[in-house]
């Protein structure tokens, strides 16, 4: 905005319009101005950019939990299989999808998983009681596996150490397995598993959520960060090519939340590269008082907890007085607040159990195109991203013994990584807003505030020119319009336009019924440098445009 458009901006807000001009309002961190009623509206141009895309912001996850690897990535003597057991339907679908990295094996799998016992000849491999999920775990799928698959599926694989019952020097021999070539004991191990060449493993986890009560081998930030530097050494060592990434807060909500970042950076700042995030959203009374309209905004949560973690990033940097800029993996987000906890946690030490089995409905892809928009723009910070998960556990596809189902987050999340590519842009946008309300709700969602009805961000593939548009309305009742003025490029054509919608916000896919929650056309603008797109009410629309 210009110094005139700006003035004339505040004079147009009222009371409320004041408190928000003094930095009361959250959208304004973000990138946002309040606007009167009528169209939002974007302004956008080619070399206003907030960031290069690394396409690992659109990352997934797979865990060693219910069904995600046994039935939904490997079944062996399904009639799905391939000759190595992988169910082809699921490498088809996330092969399509186009996923650009997938970590692995967990979560809190990993807090207890010994590596060892996954790999080598299955005959040997031993079946134990896996403690995080009370699960049996037969080993028949192991990092090799995964491997192998992750060359199918044309993903990286982002592998976990076990920092919590497992030790440093069991981290480090994981690490010498896949990545050093030859002519050491684990190295050669690998060979004589019958894999010569290695794996070439660049992106590692220094354990998860060890901050958590519930993890095997919890401990303070300062043990904990004690235990990630000397990890970390000694794997500089063996390989200095690894990107590591220290265990952050599991999610706002922790009494030690941003205590608990800055202690374990303090201890272990110049040995890593990055840090995580988790969070995990839901409809639910005490983070959204049951309300959609709130639920909505929640990717505006997710934005602040990057932000917030950054700035303690950025805090011990200084204190540090060092060069180097940490940045962010939020390697597990996703929506899940039904199949949580009790029955849903717990496989009563079966093979294969129905475990976290979230069933998405229309509300929850609209939020999940937020939390893609939210990654997006802060894409300057946040590297790595990983939907929590990819199959059958809290996941976008899930598998029946004869076919995959795509859920509802499945939408969103194809669109982003099917057209968001090149620069992430930083346009500049205002729109009408309306209030959220702190009160009843859980502390780290309770605040009053203003939030856009239309949320969008904006990619530019400067290779080809084309331009990703990727927008949420978050009014429940009503169309609202996006009127978006390019400066220094024109589209010149509509490639794709489309949005998820639908009467219903409840509205689920069945295997019964799969397309109840389906994109459809969206009757695009004509190609021009001021494009007025009408998104439907509580819509998440793409459009993709060739521009000269
Ligand atoms: O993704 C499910 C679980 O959520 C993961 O195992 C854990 O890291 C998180 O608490």
């Amino acid at each position: 905005m210009s110094p005139l458009d700006r003035r004339r901006f505040l004079e147009g807000l009222g009371k409320s319009g004041a408190a928000l001009a003094a930095g009361a309002w959250w959208g304004g961190r973000v990138g946002y101005a309040a606007g009167k009623a009528g169209p939002a509206r974007a302004v956008v141009q080619r070399e206003r950019y907030r960031a290069e895309l690394d396409r690992r912001l659109l990352g997934a996850f797979l865990e060693h939990l219910g069904r995600a690897v046994y039935t939904g990535v490997y079944e062996p003597g399904s009639k799905l299989a391939d000759g190595r057991g992988f169910r082809t339907d699921v490498v088809a679908e996330i092969k399509g999808l186009g996923v650009p990295i997938i970590r692995y094996p967990g979560g809190n799998f990993v807090s207890g998983y010994n590596w060892l016992d996954g790999v080598g000849p299955k005959d040997k491999r031993p079946t134990v009681i896996e403690r995080a999920w009370n699960s049996l775990e037969t080993n028949q799928f192991g990092t090799n596996e995964f491997i192998e698959w992750c060359r199918l599926v044309g993903t990286e694989p982002l592998l976990a150490f076990n920092l919590g019952t497992g030790t440093p020097e069991q981290a480090v021999a994981y690490v010498e397995y896949c990545n050093v070539p030859k002519g050491s004991r684990w190295s050669d191990l690998r060979r004589e598993h019958g894999y010569e060449r290695p794996h070439d493993v660049r992106y590692w986890c220094l354990g998860n959520e060890m901050d958590g009560p519930w993890q095997m081998g919890t401990m303070t930030a300062r043990e904990y960060g004690r235990k990630a530097r000397d990890t970390a050494r000694q794997i500089r060592v063996l390989d200095r090519e690894t990107r590591l990434i220290a265990c952050g807060s599991s999610n706002t909500n922790m009494p030690t939340y941003l205590v608990w970042d800055r202690e374990v950076l303090e201890e272990c700042f110049d040995q890593v590269d990055a840090i995580s995030l988790h969070n995990y959203y839901g409809n639910t009374a005490p983070l959204t008082g049951n309300d959609t309209s709130r639920y909505l905004a929640m990717n505006l949560d997710m934005e602040r907890q990057i932000l917030e973690i950054g700035a303690v990033c950025d805090y011990v940097q200084a204190i540090r007085r060092s060069p180097k800029r940490l940045w962010l993996s939020f390697d597990e987000w996703n929506v899940w607040y039904r199949a949580r906890g009790g029955r849903f946690a717990n496989g009563q030490q079966t093979f294969a159990p129905h475990l976290l089995e979230e069933v998405y409905n229309l509300e929850d892809a609209l939020l999940v195109g937020g939390f893609l928009n939210t990654l997006l723009r802060q894409a300057a910070r946040v590297r790595v991203a990983c939907l929590a998960q990819i199959v059958n556990v809290i996941a976008p596809i899930v598998t029946s013994e004869t076919s995959v189902l795509r859920q509802s987050t499945y939408y969103p999340y194809a669109w982003a990584l099917k057209y968001a590519r090149g620069r992430v842009l930083d346009p500049e946008v205002e729109g009408e807003t309306y209030p959220i309300k702190a009160e009843g709700l859980r502390p780290d969602f309770a605040r009053d505030d203003l939030v856009p009805y239309v949320d969008v961000a904006v990619t530019l593939d400067p290779q080809n020119g084309q331009a990703c548009l990727l927008m949420l309305n978050r009014d429940v009742e009503s169309e609202r319009e996006l009127k978006v003025d390019w400066r220094d490029l024109t589209p010149s054509r509509v490639l794709a336009c489309e949005t998820l919608t639908g009467s219903d916000l409840k509205a689920v896919n069945t295997f019964e019924q799969p397309a109840t929650v389906a994109p459809r056309r969206l009757d695009p603008p004509s190609p021009g440098s001021s494009m007025t797109f009408k998104l439907p009410p509580r819509s998440y629309s793409v459009a993709h445009l060739a521009t000269s």
